[in-house]
């Protein structure tokens, strides 16, 4: 710890009051909050507070069992069939989180003697996926095709597995979603990619990149959660009937632990149906991101790729970070710092998730207090 101290990784205990929303209770203080993960607004909507309550009072609280004994229940069967027909695919197996599913699915993909290629960028539940799957794994430098082309070209591994985010959680750029599936094809790999912060937010129908880059056909598993713009809780894998049925008897944090509440279930499916009847949402934020990235660029601060609804200003060092999120917290503005081991060392920055609920006037704000602390 103190070591952690001195390099300024200490961690605050923050405690929230009341629900997630534009603004956001933190200590007791309201603040705009540009630090969740609720991009549509969703998490405090009380449809899915209403929709957890029957499913409660229909199914109980606690799921009681691991899913293979007792545990999956009505209710997650009506999300695994929801996710599907939202996806497009066969099929879909429902996770406690969205971090179970990685750790859960890489493991139950490779194995010893096999190769992983994973992007150095990559969510810590798919570093941890790749160790636990005890694979060869090989990180390429972020978004590299030619790096990622030419580790697959020297592994002798028969099976080799690619996996990537869609939308990299501290770095808002995207993966290559075409390239990667031109790669994975030349080289007979498995691509398994990761709609975590995409999932809700991208594509015609709101079920992510892939639908939005239409490469559906080239990903064979899709990951995503019911945890951020669904607003409830949970991870997802969906692809083919053959690859759920596979999971079902290999996929450990799936056998091995309590299915998830069925109330929360019973949220993520209502909240995607809020996705089929208020596609303006995604649209408003997906413009609203882009008309803050662009005031942003126009006015020097260097956004390094991003080109979401995650909007990352680099300090530098720790110290820089927290103290630049001091000075937005000043100004009223919830933006988190981000520090190691979330990003590489000297890469600290603050994180602005933009969401549905804010307004132009909030962005305005933000920019300006982002262009005065680093004058
Ligand atoms: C890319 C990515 N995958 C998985 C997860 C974990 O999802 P969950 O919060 O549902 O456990 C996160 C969470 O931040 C993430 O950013």
């Amino acid at each position: 710890m103190e070591l952690l101290r001195a390099e300024g990784l200490e961690r605050p205990d923050r405690v929230r009051s009341g629900r997630q929303g534009r603004e956001v209770v933190l200590d007791g203080r309201s603040l705009v909050n540009f630090g969740s993960n609720d991009y549509l607004g969703y998490a405090g909507d009380v449809r899915l507070t209403k929709a957890a309550s029957r499913a409660a009072c229909a199914e109980g609280f606690g799921a009681g069992a691991s899913p293979l004994v007792s545990g999956h229940s009505q209710a997650h069967a009506a999300l695994e069939a929801a996710v599907a027909h939202l996806l497009d695919v066969e099929a879909a197996l429902v996770f406690p989180s969205g971090f179970a599913a990685n750790t859960a699915t890489i493991p139950a993909l490779v194995g010893p003697g096999d190769c992983v290629a994973s992007d150095a960028r990559n969510h810590a539940s798919i570093i941890d996926g790749c160790r636990l799957s005890r694979a060869d794994v090989r990180v390429y430098p972020h978004r590299d095709m030619l790096a990622l082309e030419t580790l697959l070209a020297e592994s002798r591994a028969e099976r080799k597995l690619i996996v990537t985010d869609t939308l990299f959680s501290m770095d808002g750029t995207l993966a290559p979603l075409a390239d990667l599936c031109a790669v994975a094809h030349r080289h007979g790999a498995i691509l398994m990619v990761d709609e975590a912060h995409a999932t809700g937010v991208f594509g015609a129908r709101g079920s992510g990149l892939v639908e939005a880059a239409s490469c559906a056909s080239g990903v064979h598993v899709r990951v995503g959660t019911f945890s951020k713009a669904l607003g409830a809780a949970g991870g997802f894998v969906a692809g083919s009937s053959h690859l759920i049925h596979w999971l079902r008897h290999t996929a450990r944090a799936w056998i091995f632990s309590t299915a998830h509440p069925p109330a929360v279930a019973a949220a993520g499916t209502k909240a995607i149906e809020l996705l089929a009847a208020e596609p303006h949402r995604r649209c408003e934020l997906l413009a609203t991101a882009a008309a803050f990235r662009d005031d942003l660029t126009r006015q020097g601060i260097p956004l390094h790729g991003a080109a979401a609804h995650i909007v990352p200003v680099v300090a530098g060092r720790a110290e820089a970070a927290v103290a630049l999120a001091g000075r937005l917290a000043a100004a009223g503005m919830f933006v988190p710092a981000i520090r190691p081991p979330s990003v590489p060392d000297g890469r600290s920055l603050v994180r602005a998730s933009v969401a549905w609920h804010h307004t132009p006037n909030d962005l305005e704000r933000l920019a300006a207090v982002l262009l005065q602390a680093r004058s």
